[in-house]
């Protein structure tokens, strides 16, 4: 396309007709000028295309297509190749079926373990789920299909998603909320950004000119287009003014209302050419990377979704060892789930999976065993409870299929609380007292209440919702053919009423105050020093690991350093195994408030028994800083720094230090509002302060002075007249605090 030219050729009502879809999967096409339509469709667990024929089908009737474990499970594998070879498969079958754009990675965060859609999302942490998305993207884009990370911002829970405002501090924001975007937009150029119902700070999203336009677009370069969530524009001209180009789903009603605003003059051609030109470079690129894909290769695209859920089972507890099982062991496989397996969450990424593995057929493979339900529904059946008893008794071990609901999990509502069914919870209860080896694979998006049955079960395998192969893999995982692997990408609490967000979320139907700020997941709880069920970053093995030597490339840096940090691992135990190494940096001391720690950087490595392998990581400025408001960027203040190397958030192997020495000076200028005692502190004006403070004989020998230090230098400075200063002193003491004062 020459995409100037056919800007010149449109007509106003054409352009302002392509800012909106043409149906409910489809953008407009200009058939006078050879523009034809792009499909976008669901993401992000695979591909979701509607062959719905009837009013009401587009959302319910989806072709079959590979459905991959939920986003959740993906970051814990915390392996970002895999990650992005997913990508390339999605891509694979968006060609197949023509899909020009995949609606997906959803970037959100996860403030509260209730947030509906946390399955849905990859982590509590930023950086994590920032490195996640762009490997996705990455993956995807390199398949020549566009990708929508979702959603632009500040989208954590799913009641009033439509018309809350969510009321987020700038260093929440630009920390946790906005940097899986930068980072996705930095690191992986999505074609395409997907802004939230919301509202953030009062304006919403869709028509949110400060994040928009301000930080997507002119900040971070973003040179895609933004489309709206699916009717989240609510005020049409608006949001052609201040920074969404396409609105979804189409067809387009209120094309008047724009083209009013035009003729007022309220919306200009460069904001109309601006929106056309962003389109129209996507529905290029759709059409430039367009590959005839006359087949799937369903075998392959399985074996991709079961290596992810694979990598992403997290091994919880493993008591006496009794995993792995040994083969020809003697199991009854009890629970629904084993028969009708929990693979996905409802809502807009759910799947109709182009194959399925039953867990029980699978476990069937190595073992001798026997089925029972143990449940039907969320209400305890004591009838299949006995069955269940009757078939655990006398076996080697019991495997309890477990989990949330689809009815607990879903995009369009939050839940209520953490617990699973009661009926499962009875259920591992019961058999634990007929047979001591009790495993359960547990299945959900995000934590639940373990503490609920943990001490019934010898091992817990935390195997999230992991699409169509997960009946495969969790059997894999059992019987040791495969290692696990997985850590957890948050916190698993010990209650939800410790989660920092208790109190505030959802709020109400007007806002929700993000009143916890950066302190989210581990960041709180370790803050707080609170214990944890199971802690950021956790997951056991089959084998075990050794951290030694740890090297740091210098001990001093600044501005553009790259800090090196290498580490040796051993697999110190008798199976070949993957170890997610992660490393931490912590602020020694800072002006701002921090948390304790943060993850800036991770490495899987696989070795066999006995292997030694060396791990490099990279941190450079980013890694030290922290979000400076009154500066309005990201800054390091100067200061010492540890490195803190570890195989889970609250397991910290080794540890050292850096000097940072920043060329910014992070700290506010002080103002008449400051305290003596600050200003006193502050080395840049501390000498003239003191020497201001004898003139006045206002010192620590005067009995007032405790209490002086404590007052605002205004209420001091506005004493002067009473206690006798000639005005031209009184002029000269407030040039000292560079403040003016109403004579
Ligand atoms: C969801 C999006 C989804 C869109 C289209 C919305 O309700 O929030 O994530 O992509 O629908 O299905």
């Amino acid at each position: 396309m020459n995409i100037e030219e056919l800007i010149g050729k449109m007509t106003v009502d054409e352009k302002i007709s392509l800012l909106a879809g043409a149906s409910f999967w489809g953008t407009q096409a200009v058939e006078r000028l050879g523009i034809p339509p792009i499909v976008l469709t669901d993401g992000p667990h695979g591909v979701r295309l509607s062959m719905g024929t009837e009013p009401g089908e587009v959302l319910s009737k989806t072709k079959p297509a590979t459905a991959f474990p939920v986003e959740a499970a993906m970051a814990a594998t915390w392996n970002t190749e895999l990650i992005r070879e997913l990508g390339t498969v999605i891509a694979e079958e968006c060609q197949y079926y023509d899909v020009g754009i995949v609606l997906g990675p959803g970037l959100n965060g996860k403030r509260s373990p209730l947030g509906g859609r946390n399955f849905e999302y990859f982590s509590e942490d930023p950086y994590l789920t920032g490195k996640m998305g762009a490997a996705f993207v990455n993956g995807v884009q390199s398949g020549g299909v566009g990708t929508s990370i979702k959603h632009f911002v500040a989208n954590e829970q799913e009641t009033n998603r439509m018309v809350v405002s969510s009321e987020v501090d700038e260093r929440a924001l630009r920390e946790l909320y906005m940097l899986p975007f930068e980072i996705a937009v930095q690191e992986a150029k999505p074609w395409t950004v997907m802004c939230s119902y919301n509202k953030v700070n009062g304006t919403h999203m869709a028509n949110n000119d400060a994040y928009l336009n301000g930080v997507l677009k002119r900040e971070w370069g973003f040179e895609g287009l933004v489309m709206s969530d699916w009717g989240a524009v609510v005020d049409k001209v608006a949001s052609v003014q201040f920074g969404l180009d396409l609105e979804m789903p189409g067809p387009g009603r209120r094309n008047e209302e724009v083209m009013e605003a035009y003729r007022t003059r309220q919306v200009t051609d460069e904001q109309l050419d601006d929106h056309v030109r962003r389109i129209l470079k996507v529905i290029d690129r759709v059409l430039g990377h367009k590959r005839k894909v006359s087949s799937i290769d369903a075998d392959r695209h399985h074996e991709v979704a079961r290596k992810v859920a694979e990598e992403a089972v997290v091994l919880l507890k493993n008591e006496g060892v009794v995993l792995p099982l040994p083969k020809q062991a003697k199991v009854a496989v009890l629970g629904k789930f084993a028969i009708a397996p929990r693979i996905q969450g409802g809502g807009s990424s759910h799947m109709n999976p182009a194959r399925l593995d039953i867990p029980f057929d699978e476990v069937a493979k190595f073992a001798c065993a026997v089925y029972g339900a143990g449940y039907d529904t969320d209400d305890v059946n004591e009838a299949l409870l006995r069955e269940a008893c009757e078939l655990a008794a006398g076996q080697d071990a019991v495997i309890v299929f477990a989990g949330t609901t689809e009815a607990i999990e879903s995009e369009g509502y939050d839940r209520a609380d953490l617990n699973i069914p009661h009926s499962h919870v009875r259920l591992i209860e019961a058999v634990s007292e007929v047979n001591p080896n009790v495993i359960v694979v547990l299945h959900s998006g995000s934590a639940t209440n373990i503490g609920a049955f943990e001490s019934n079960a010898k091992a817990v395998i935390q195997a999230w919702l992991p699409g169509q192969a997960g009946g495969s893999a969790i059997a894999n995982i059992l019987f040791g053919e495969v290692n696990p692997s997985g850590k957890l990408s948050e916190t698993f609490p010990l209650a939800l009423e410790h989660n920092p967000s208790y109190l505030s979320f959802p709020g109400n139907v007007r806002e929700v105050k993000y009143t916890e700020s950066i302190f989210v997941g581990y960041r709180y709880y370790d803050a707080k020093k609170l214990d944890v069920r199971y802690p950021f970053g956790f997951g056991l093995s089959y084998t075990e690991f050794e951290y030694s030597n740890l090297r740091l490339s210098c001990g001093s840096l600044t501005n553009g350093d790259i800090l090196t940090v290498s580490v040796d691992i051993k697999n110190v135990g008798s199976r070949a195994g993957k170890e997610v190494v992660q490393v931490y940096v912590r602020d020694v001391k800072c002006t701002v408030p921090k948390a304790d720690k943060e993850l800036k950087g991770f490495v899987k490595i696989e070795l066999a028994p006995g292997e030694t392998g060396t791990v490099h990581l990279e941190l450079n400025d980013r890694a030290f800083s922290h979000y400076v408001e009154h500066l309005g960027k990201f800054a390091v203040e100067s200061g010492e720094f540890e490195i803190l190397v570890g195989a889970s958030s609250r397991d910290i192997r080794l540890a050292g230090i850096v000097e940072f020495t920043s060329a910014v000076d992070v700290r506010e200028p002080l103002t008449l509002l400051h305290s003596l005692q600050a200003w006193l502190k502050d080395d840049r004006y501390a000498d003239k302060v003191r020497h201001v403070m004898d003139q006045m004989k206002l010192n620590a020998d005067n009995p007032m002075y405790p209490i002086l230090l404590g007052m605002p230098i205004r209420t001091i400075l506005s004493f002067l007249p009473a206690f006798g200063y000639p005005q031209e002193t009184i002029d000269r003491i407030y040039e000292t605090f560079g403040g003016e004062y109403d004579r």
